[in-house]
């Protein structure tokens, strides 16, 4: 069973990723956050540190990016491969309406023949394609003329979110209609989320037995050992635990302050970093509370204290 960590803009940077494998692990696979190409024609500093400075370092990386059109998706595929990459991500999840407005992301999920323009057009092949999907924009039944799509061209993995894009997060993943979606479809498909726990794991093998890939996006930001235990692996103490966090947590922050500089830039990373890292702690809203409403450097340090007196929860 293969574990990745899914893609979360803001959250699971390349900061937040060399961390976790150095001092954390488990995790067989990692996707960035989606790149975009600017109007310009070209890519932002901050998503090319995104592929760019972590070659070497993990080779377990998958690249993703947002593309509605054949040439996007050259210039990506084209762009990664040159990087040395195997393997990229395409995005057709995204439910945002500012992306779904341009028929990128979920929005592209209503046009199957677009999809499969960009294939036959766009993709050469260079390297291994996965794709990460929702169910649909509007309705879940458009998946299934998609993935009639899909079948017919060399895509190395697909993984469902089953939501549909207008529901964004609310309600749950539809456990029901992926089982169905599988069991009409020739090919293995990865499952991701609301895994959150072991229990919720279990359930979901239970139902899919044949399951070989779960993407995992909250339930590791809220328990870094989540993979950990789904692999039987033996959990360490509280105690270590604590530790373990603190040297994470030392290490996210110390990157951040090595190429950001002022209060309001490091504050702007380290804020949401709490919002999941706090469900580590004992007293956790109240721990993330302080560290929301701490307005400069000096009172988000008191605010970090006072989260590292708490004991981790068990
Ligand atoms: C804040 C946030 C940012 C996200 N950014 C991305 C993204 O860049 N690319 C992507 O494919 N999915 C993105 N997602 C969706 C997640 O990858 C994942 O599909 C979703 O959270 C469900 O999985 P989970 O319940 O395990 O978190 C994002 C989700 C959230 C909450």
């Amino acid at each position: 069973m293969k574990i990745s960590l899914a893609p979360l803009q803001g959250y699971t940077d390349w900061v937040f990723r060399q961390a976790y494998e150095k001092c954390i692990g488990g995790v067989d696979e990692f996707y960035t956050p989606f790149l975009v190409l600017q109007n310009s024609g070209e890519i932002r500093t901050s998503h090319k540190r995104e592929v760019e400075p972590f070659l070497e370092r993990n080779n377990r990386l998958v690249p993703q990016f947002l593309s509605g059109s054949v040439e996007e998706f050259q210039f990506f595929e084209t762009y990664l491969s040159d990087l040395g990459y195997e393997k990229m991500n395409w995005n057709l999840g995204c439910p945002f309406p500012m992306v779904t407005g341009k028929k990128k992301g979920s929005g592209l999920l209503p046009y199957p023949e677009k999809i499969k323009d960009i294939l036959e057009r766009g993709y050469s092949g260079k390297i291994d394609l996965s794709i990460k999907m929702r169910l649909g924009l509007e309705d879940k039944s458009e998946i299934l003329s998609v993935l009639d799509v899909m079948k017919n061209f060399n895509i190395d993995e697909i993984i469902v979110h089953p939501r549909i894009g207008k529901q964004m997060y609310k309600g749950s993943a539809d456990r029901d209609y992926f089982q169905q979606i599988q069991e009409g479809f020739n090919k293995v498909i990865g499952f991701n989320g609301d895994i959150e726990t072991l229990d919720d794991f279990e359930n979901l093998n239970a139902q899919l037995p044949n399951l070989n890939h779960v993407m995992i996006g909250r339930g590791v930001l809220k328990d870094y050992w989540l993979p950990a235990k789904i692999k039987g692996i033996e959990i360490p103490s509280a105690d270590i635990r604590k530790k373990v966090l603190r040297k994470m947590y030392d290490e996210i922050f110390s990157t951040y302050t090595s190429f950001l500089s002022g209060d309001t830039q490091i504050l702007q990373k380290m804020k949401p970093f709490w919002e999941y890292f706090s469900s580590h702690f004992e007293n956790e809203r109240k721990v993330y509370k302080g560290i929301k409403k701490s307005g400069g450097l000096k009172k988000y340090h008191e605010a970090v204290s006072f989260a590292f007196q708490q004991n981790v929860k068990e």
